[in-house]
């Protein structure tokens, strides 16, 4: 029997997990783009959790576990139990007598620490406020396909302390690389100090100079849309534009999660120009979390 692990937060999996994980998502998507079937998880299902929105956790989640020859099921809070207050420790434990792997997206970390600690399979972090492992997952698979491998590179991130910049930040300490971050007073990253991977620069031109990747988000994450108005008046000099991708390495590329909100902390310029990677990374969550639900769930 395969020992039950979960995959909570980026840093739940090592360094050689991930560069073998990074190896099985190359094969995984070199064979999908040659029609070549891959039925590695055939009668096995996957239920999905969603208390926010999605689409592109939704898409690459039910499209890669069926691609593998399984299943999903797609649970929200307002049809199921889960709204109406049934314990998250007892629907863990009816859930996971029922299928093989679950995938959650909520606001609140303990939610899903809650609910994996009474799980029987697997439990997948599909974001939640703290955290967004598979995404960063996604975004470091996309780099070391275009320049190879993260290590020794220098990220920026410009913008919100969000659940994106705390899995960047497990990602530059796991995989040793250097992350930059610059966020507007107020929106600092919490609970952290800074270490020889992750430094805090004030201004977001200090922060990308030098930088192989710049990296941004929305200003207001889901679950914080009544800040909106005032994060938009502190974000504005936080904004992702061509004179700050200019202050980059020549060759650095543009990233972002999506959805993008051009003009705010993007311009279309360089969320359309030529740096930008973003259709790569979100194409990349399927293929990475095809190889994630394998990595689970069979003994490689
Ligand atoms: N990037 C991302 O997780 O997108 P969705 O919110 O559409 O799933
Ligand atoms: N930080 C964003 C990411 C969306 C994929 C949010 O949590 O809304």
């Amino acid at each position: 029997m395969k020992e039950l692990r979960h995959y909570l937060r980026f840093s739940d999996l090592a360094r050689e997990e991930l560069e073998s994980l990074f190896k099985l998502t190359s094969e995984i998507k070199k064979k999908y783009k040659t029609f070549e079937g891959r039925k590695t998880l055939q009668d096995r299902n996957l239920v999905m959790i969603f208390e926010k929105s999605s689409t592109r956790t939704r898409l690459s989640f039910e499209l890669g576990i069926s691609q593998l020859g399984g299943s999903s099921v797609y649970l929200n809070t307002k049809d199921s139990q889960l709204g109406r207050g049934e314990p998250v420790a007892d629907s863990a434990r009816v859930i996971s007598r029922m299928c093989d792997l679950v995938m959650i997206r909520t606001y609140d970390q303990e939610m899903i620490e809650t609910f994996a600690s009474n799980s029987t399979v697997p439990v997948i972090n599909g974001l939640t406020d703290q955290h967004h492992p598979c995404q960063v997952l996604a975004d470091i698979f996309t780099f070391v396909e275009h320049r190879g491998s993260i290590q020794g590179a220098t990220v920026a991130w410009i913008g919100d302390s969000n659940n994106m910049c705390n899995s960047w930040i497990e990602a530059a300490e796991v995989l040793d690389f250097t992350l930059k971050i610059s966020s507007p007073p107020g929106y600092e990253p919490k609970n952290f100090s800074e270490s020889d991977n992750v430094k805090f620069l004030l201004t977001p031109e200090a922060a990308v100079r030098g930088a192989d990747i710049v990296t941004t988000d929305v200003w207001a994450s889901m679950g914080f849309e009544k800040e909106k108005r005032l994060r938009k008046l502190a974000f504005q000099k936080w904004q992702v534009n061509n004179p700050l991708m200019a202050q980059a390495s020549k060759n650095a590329i543009f990233m972002h999660c999506l959805p993008a909100h051009r003009g705010e902390e993007v311009t279309s310029d360089v969320i359309d120009g030529d740096q930008s990677v973003v259709w790569d990374e979100a194409e990349n969550r399927l293929h990475v979390q095809k190889a994630l639900m394998e990595t689970l769930l069979l003994d490689y």
